[in-house]
């Protein structure tokens, strides 16, 4: 019996850092998207290509709320904040884009880029290896 309920400690425990390891991984993943799109819709608005800057811009609305679910999960309320600010930015560019208003799009691009920095001083550390979440 006691055998097993090490086992079963130890089990829960590897699963434990298996989830932990996997939700990081998935976080990269997102920033990862994110950061493509912003790309995209950076090329997008100096080419004045409306529907394709829309599209893209709300790629990357999608990746900052996967974004913002992940801190809220954390309790980190100063992330959930940036996440917001990046994400409402990318809907506001994806409308201002669709109405061929690329002034507006720039401005929201701006708000966009603002929450970047602000999340990276407070939550990115760099590692080894690249950066990691902090
Ligand atoms: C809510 C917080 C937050 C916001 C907002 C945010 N980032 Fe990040 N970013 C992170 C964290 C944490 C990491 C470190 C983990 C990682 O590498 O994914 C990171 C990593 C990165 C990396 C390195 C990715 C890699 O190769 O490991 C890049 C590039 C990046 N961010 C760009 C951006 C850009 C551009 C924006 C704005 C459009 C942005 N980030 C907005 C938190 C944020």
């Amino acid at each position: 019996m006691r055998v097993i309920k090490v086992l079963v400690a130890l089990l829960a425990t590897v699963v434990f850092f298996v989830l932990l390891a996997q939700s990081d991984a998935d976080y990269m993943g997102f920033m990862k998207s994110a950061v493509a799109s912003k790309g995209k819709v950076a090329k997008g608005i100096a080419a004045k290509d409306g529907p394709g800057t829309a599209a893209d811009a709300k790629a990357m609305e999608a990746s900052f709320k996967q974004i913002e679910d992940y801190w809220s999960k954390k309790g980190a309320a100063d992330a959930v904040g940036f996440a917001k600010q990046a994400r409402t930015g990318s809907a506001d560019i994806a409308k201002a884009a669709a109405a061929g208003d690329f002034d507006a799009a720039n401005a929201a691009m701006a708000t966009v880029g603002g929450a970047c920095g602000g999340c990276h001083m407070a939550h990115r550390a760099k590692g080894a290896d690249g950066f990691q979440i902090k």
